[in-house]
């Protein structure tokens, strides 16, 4: 099993019809291929992490990659894991906050889980994060 996460920027805003629609294209996938995670949306940015076997997440990643509503995708974590931080979703949501179009990938990714209420939810994602920034 593997847990991969990444953070990209949307080519515009989905409407929220648009965005629903993905997100329920996108259970019922997960579902099916044993895939949990959080997709969390602030402004233009995803950041989503994506836990599952490793052909069915790495499967799902390429075709989210290859995915033309979204560019500039970002691996920021890609690693073996025996238990799911993400267990309860087959992709959960979260309202992320927006920095500044000049901030740094921590500062982006530090303003989207800013408003996460769940404390332990939110340190997940530094968690990941601060040990797999790209140099
Ligand atoms: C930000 C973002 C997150 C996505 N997350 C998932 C996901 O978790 N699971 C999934 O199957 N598809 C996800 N998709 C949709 C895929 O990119 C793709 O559209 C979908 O899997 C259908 O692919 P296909 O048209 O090649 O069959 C996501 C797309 C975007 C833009």
């Amino acid at each position: 099993m593997k847990r991969l996460l990444y953070i990209s920027t949307a080519r515009s805003i989905l409407k929220s019809t648009e965005f629903d629609d993905l997100l329920v294209k996108s259970r019922k996938a997960n579902f099916a291929a044993d895939i949990t995670g959080l997709l969390v949306v602030g402004g233009r940015r995803f950041l989503q992490v994506l836990e599952g076997p490793d052909q069915n997440v790495t499967a799902t990643y390429k075709r989210i990659a290859a995915d033309p509503r979204h560019f500039a995708l970002v691996k920021l974590h890609d690693r073996e894991i025996t238990r799911r931080a993400f267990a309860s979703w087959a992709m959960g949501y979260e309202q992320g906050g927006v920095a500044a179009d000049t901030a740094t990938l921590e500062q982006q990714i530090a303003a989207l889980v800013g408003p996460i209420a769940d404390p332990t939810l939110r340190a997940y994602f530094t968690g990941f994060v601060e040990t797999h920034l790209p140099a």
